[in-house]
């Protein structure tokens, strides 16, 4: 096993997050490279971090366990900085430790907010950083599970000003909530996934009403694989509400399961641009050159919808 563990609690983290992480650093980088030349931009561009997690999470594989740098510390390493950094997180002892950061980075302006994020977003940076205010921000969703609302995606993309990385969480959705038939789901159940959804359109994509043995009974229309969840939730949800959604990347486990799909979506052109590429360039890696996965409606812009 590798280096030693602080004592109390440590937050795993599995190898594969390596990608999101990859992706994470090199979108922000650009994105800051990209706004500090922007004179327009008076009120500032700002990090937030929905579900920011201790900001050191453990990695642990068969060889070793050993600290990395969570989507905290990535954004704040970048050598372009964001004007302001806020990171909000529910558990207290996570939220003790990214209090610590503000003295690891002194030059860096930093706020933990502790709570609920899709209360923290929609009370306090959504009426803040809009369109109209000269200001910008980028907003990392990274849930653990079904524990983040429709509306409060949809109060991000209202402000015309925010861009997003959203972990759509398939793994959790399929095992929480869609089974092959629906009508075994409990009443909780089905109110998380109307949360998470906004509605109930869910249902009409997912399900459809065949004969069973005794009686009709909703079944799935197609097994609920993460790339065509993604592609449902981008195509039904996101593309309503932002101009530019990028295709589902798809991250699986070391066993080689799919755990979510990491998606752009933004206003911003040249922030699509540049997500495209970035998207691009890493299912290039994955999947090497001949299978390049994606729609490209416009013809233009690698794995990005443009509304
Ligand atoms: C997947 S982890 C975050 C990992 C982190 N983004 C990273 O890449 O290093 C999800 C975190 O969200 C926190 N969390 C869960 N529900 C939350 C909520 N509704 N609001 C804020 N934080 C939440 C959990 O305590 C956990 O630390």
């Amino acid at each position: 096993m590798g280096s030693q563990l602080d004592p109390g609690p440590v937050d795993p983290i599995g190898p594969w997050s390596a990608q999101k992480h990859q992706l994470l650093h090199d979108y922000l980088s650009s994105y800051t490279t990209v706004m500090k030349g922007q004179r327009w931009c008076r009120d500032g561009y700002h990090y937030i971090d929905a579900f920011a997690g201790s900001g050191r999470p453990v990695l642990r594989d068969a060889h070793e366990q050993r600290y990395i740098d969570g989507s905290p510390r990535i954004a704040l390493g970048i050598p372009n900085p964001f004007t302001t950094y806020t990171f909000i997180e529910m558990e207290p002892w996570r939220v003790a430790r990214l209090r610590e950061l503000k003295d690891e980075f002194p030059d860096r302006t930093i706020r933990v907010v502790p709570g609920d994020c899709n209360e923290v977003i929609v009370e306090k940076i959504t009426p803040r950083i809009r369109h109209e205010r000269f200001n910008r921000g980028f907003i990392f969703l990274d849930p653990f599970g079904i524990n983040l609302a429709w509306e409060t995606i949809e109060a991000v993309a209202e402000t015309g000003a925010l861009e997003i990385f959203l972990n759509f969480p398939t793994m959790g959705l399929n095992r929480a909530a869609l089974h092959n038939e629906l009508d075994g789901l409990t009443a909780e159940r089905a109110s998380q996934m109307n949360r998470v959804w906004g509605s109930e359109g869910w249902r009409d994509l997912i399900y459809e009403r065949r004969q069973g043995l005794w009686e009709a009974r909703e079944f799935k229309k197609a097994p609920t694989r993460a790339e065509h969840l993604g592609r449902l939730f981008i195509e039904h949800r996101l593309a309503k509400v932002f101009r530019h959604v990028s295709d589902p990347i798809v991250m699986t486990n070391s066993h080689g399961a799919p755990v979510y799909c990491l998606i752009f979506a933004g206003h911003n052109e040249t922030g699509a641009k540049i997500a495209g590429s970035i998207f691009d360039r890493h299912q290039r890696r994955a999947t090497g050159p001949q299978r390049r996965a994606g729609v490209d409606p416009t013809g233009t812009l690698p794995l990005i919808w443009t509304g």
